[in-house]
């Protein structure tokens, strides 16, 4: 017999089709009562597909007793309660690996444009006068900046490789130590005090909320950039828009923001933010690899194989 799982986000088409081929689909996505079809396919369901802005909470795990695993087609999951999980042993996967070099690319991407003020040089050029408009504010080169990285995951790691080609020094921050060619700084503040730019990529939730903070981005001062590509709620962004405003952090390069899908307006209303909307792993690759990726490690645990990229829980 199928196992049964029960889908709430829609995967890719690929990937849709080896759930409908391989599985008994539960399209829990697609239902006009979710309560009712809940009632009726519940008991049943084995494992959950999704992506990890869906809720999963006490309130639907109650309603599925014979959940194993929750394979997750995103790297983040804030809108898991991951705590319900582990209490009730059901296994974690997300889809890092698949995207990671994708936002790493992004990361880069966002720090150098934001460095060399790109947005800004970009309206010279439109604005159709750029011989009235003077000579564009000589700024510093990256070679020699140090970048500082807040989380050194697998996308962090990536960040790390692709730093070096820019002759950048690289520090980070994690909770932990890791086996990796940069400077650890237990703090924070320290890291932000040492460093010219901070890209942000650790997990969103409660457990990093306003993680980046006042002190964070005072240290990290007036020349200094922020780049965000992990979730919105890890910066602060009042405070952040306090300090744009007020000169004491030099610009910020965002792509992601507290209130999703929209960015605060006065984001949009300053010369030194590069906005950018959440298209950290918006590649036809990467979502492709990220679909198939959620497929394999639900292969991988009805087959009894050690999962690809399962989460500590
Ligand atoms: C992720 O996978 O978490 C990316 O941010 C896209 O949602």
């Amino acid at each position: 017999m199928k196992p049964s799982v029960l889908m709430l986000a829609p995967a890719r088409p690929s990937a849709m089709e080896r759930l409908a081929r391989d599985y008994d689909l539960l399209r829990l996505d697609e239902a006009e009562d979710r309560d009712a079809f809940l009632d009726r396919h519940g008991a049943a369901c084995r494992a959950i597909v999704t992506h990890g802005h869906k809720t999963i909470d006490d309130a639907l795990l109650d309603r599925l007793p014979a959940l194993e695993i929750v394979s997750c087609s995103s790297a983040g999951y804030d809108a898991f309660d991951v705590d319900a999980l582990a209490r009730r042993d059901i296994r974690l996967t997300n889809a890092s690996p698949a995207l990671a070099q994708e936002v790493a690319d992004m990361a880069m991407l966002l720090a150098a444009a934001g460095w060399r003020r790109l947005v800004e040089a970009d309206a010279w050029v439109r604005s159709g006068d750029w011989a009235g408009q003077g000579e564009f504010p000589l700024r510093r080169g990256l070679r020699g900046r140090t970048l500082g990285i807040v989380g050194m995951g697998t996308i962090g790691q990536r960040i790390a490789d692709l730093a070096g080609a820019f002759g950048v020094n690289v520090a980070y921050w994690n909770r932990s130590e890791r086996q990796v060619d940069a400077v650890y700084h237990a703090d924070l503040v320290d890291l932000a005090r040492a460093s010219d730019i901070l890209i942000v990529i650790v997990a969103g939730g409660e457990g990093t909320r306003h993680l980046i903070s006042a002190p964070v981005i005072a240290a990290l001062g007036p020349e200094g950039l922020l780049v965000n590509v992990a979730r919105g709620s890890v910066v602060d962004e009042e405070a952040l828009i306090t300090a744009l405003q007020d000169g004491t952090l030099g610009a910020a390069a965002l792509d992601v923001f507290a209130s999703e899908p929209e960015a605060d307006p006065r984001f949009a209303a300053m010369a030194n933010v590069t906005l950018s909307p959440h298209l950290g792993s918006a590649t036809v690759e990467s979502r492709e690899a990220m679909s198939a990726l959620m497929v394999d490690n639900l292969d991988a645990h009805f087959a009894g194989r050690p999962l690809l990229s399962e989460v500590a829980l």
